[in-house]
């Protein structure tokens, strides 16, 4: 195989989607290994024997396979990646399983005006090219964006003919000037773009904002730390009348030092914003920490989260946390139930009157809160039933978010997990949670039962035989 001489660094990303075709069932997994040079692009799938079926892809030069999308109305698979210009690349997959390779490209890159003025600013030559950050489709269009030379842009595209621009519009808001930064996005069935990242050349100004679709676009308070401080986004879902947000960050409400908290945040996706107070802003912004510990009588915590796995079939949220970079290495698997992150938001809120009192529990003053409908306001109208003026102040939950065992379903020392994928499998009499996790240098393969968890390591995919 041509893996042999890659340098392995950390597994990027892992995806399974599973769909039902008649009888059979396709598992299609997508790792991401990132090499020195270059990386390379496995796909393998489990048929319904579950022999494992592997293909893999690479090139000369092409690095940072960043985003994947999986288009099942026509089997397509979209990667974005980089080789010295911008590539998209595509597989079509056909019903039962996925045999053919149709690599499609095109090439997206800044203009040389762009690029300079980029350099100019001090960025090297390498930040100014164009990372593609957001790759989402919307019924037969593809909505990407790229950092262009740190000039953010955003094109919708023809599915089946990638060169085919729809429209562009500015990518400030919905994909970062920097590469590195940690962002997420989605676009709702509505045809909403909800991004969370950051709005600024210099990273300062994070935002969770909605653009497009129909409703008015909305952000959340600017250089307002209490809402959110230096976050980290990891993923964004869009369940019932929410969207939800989970990212970590650092926390206003601790009073002893430094310290990082993963949270689920959510909006209203009626949220209409406010008038005259948090004009532009959403007037529904919660958010609320998440437990990840050893329990002990001095519980041991995961506070960094670093990767989330939205079961929709359970309302489970899975969740890769870890220690802090400074720390000794260790990590942990926890899952949360819905039901316990919505008990949280109908929970008491915890405020701060000012900065030098303490953070304090306050009732909530709507606990069942459901974000109202178009209907009862009429357009323009009081849609999300929340005062203003608490809206403005309360937004930290008082409770967190317990996951749904007192421990993680795993844990591992020395070893920084970065993502993972769950998908459920039928056995002869149980289902089971099978879990894919990505960590420095192997896919480690997890298997959860009513009874418990086992674990066991699976060789990295690319040192096992191609069938
Ligand atoms: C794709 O779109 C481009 C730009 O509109 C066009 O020039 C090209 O002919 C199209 N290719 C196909 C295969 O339709
Ligand atoms: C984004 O997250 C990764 C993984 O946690 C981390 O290593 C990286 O430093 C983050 N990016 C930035 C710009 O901090
Ligand atoms: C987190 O969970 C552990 C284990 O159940 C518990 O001991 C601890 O009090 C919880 N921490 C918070 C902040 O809720
Ligand atoms: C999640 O919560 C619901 C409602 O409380 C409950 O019925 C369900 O069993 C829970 N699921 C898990 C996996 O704990
Ligand atoms: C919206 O409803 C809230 C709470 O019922 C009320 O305090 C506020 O004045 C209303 N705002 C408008 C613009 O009607």
């Amino acid at each position: 195989m041509r893996a042999s001489g890659l340098v392995f660094a950390p597994i990027d990303f892992l995806l399974v989607k599973t769909r039902k075709s008649n009888q059979s069932r396709l598992n299609l997994m997508v790792l991401i290994l990132h090499g020195v040079a270059s990386c390379l692009l496995i796909i393998f799938s489990f048929c319904p024997a579950l022999r494992p079926w592997m293909s893999e892809f690479s090139h000369p030069g092409v690095k940072d396979f960043s985003q994947l999308a999986l288009d099942l109305s026509s089997n397509q698979l979209i990667v974005g990646c980089i080789l010295h210009s911008w590539l998209m690349i595509i597989w079509l997959l056909t019903n039962q399983h996925i045999c053919c390779f149709v690599p499609q490209a095109t090439e997206w890159v800044p203009d040389e005006d762009t690029k300079r003025s980029c350099q100019s600013k001090g960025k090297t030559e390498e930040e100014c090219q164009n990372y593609i950050r957001v790759l989402l489709i919307s019924g037969r269009t593809l909505f990407t964006c790229g950092t262009n030379a740190f000039t953010p842009v955003c094109i919708t595209r023809q599915i089946g003919n990638f060169s085919e621009v729809l429209d562009t519009v500015n990518g400030v808001a919905r994909c970062p000037y920097d590469p590195r930064h940690n962002s997420t996005a989605m676009v709702t069935e509505r045809g909403e773009l909800y991004a969370a990242t950051v709005i600024d050349f210099s990273g300062r100004d994070p935002v969770i904002y909605r653009s497009l679709g129909n409703m008015p676009p909305l952000r959340t308070a600017q250089y307002n730390s209490k809402w959110l401080n230096e976050p980290h986004f990891v993923s964004v879902y869009e369940i019932g009348r929410f969207a939800y947000f989970f990212l970590r960050e650092t926390a206003v409400e601790n009073d002893c030092g430094k310290i990082v908290f993963s949270r689920v945040a959510r909006v209203c996706k009626n949220d209409m914003g406010g008038r005259f107070l948090l004009e532009d802003t959403w007037t529904t912004f919660m958010k609320a920490r998440l437990n990840c510990s050893r329990s002990g009588e001095i519980p041991f915590y995961y506070n960094e989260l670093q990767s989330t796995f939205y079961l929709p079939e359970q309302d489970l949220i899975y969740g890769i946390f870890t220690t802090n970079v400074n720390s000794i290495s260790a990590s942990a698997v926890c899952a949360f139930n819905l039901s316990s992150i919505t008990e949280a938001f109908n929970g008491p809120f915890r405020y701060q009157e000012n900065p030098r009192t303490a953070w304090l529990s306050t009732p909530n003053p709507i606990p069942n809160f459901q974000c109202g409908t178009l209907e009862e306001g009429g357009p323009g109208g009081n849609l999300t039933e929340r005062s203003l003026q608490d809206a403005q102040r309360l937004f930290l939950m008082n409770d967190v978010v317990q996951p749904i065992a007192v421990n993680p379903l795993l844990t591992q020392d020395d070893l920084r997990f970065s993502k993972l994928v769950v998908d459920i499998v039928q056995g002869r009499d149980t289902l089971f949670h099978v879990m894919y996790i990505g960590t420095a240098s192997a896919l480690k393969l997890g298997t959860l039962t009513a009874a418990g968890i086992t674990s066991r390591s699976a060789a990295p995919p690319s040192k096992r035989a191609p069938t």
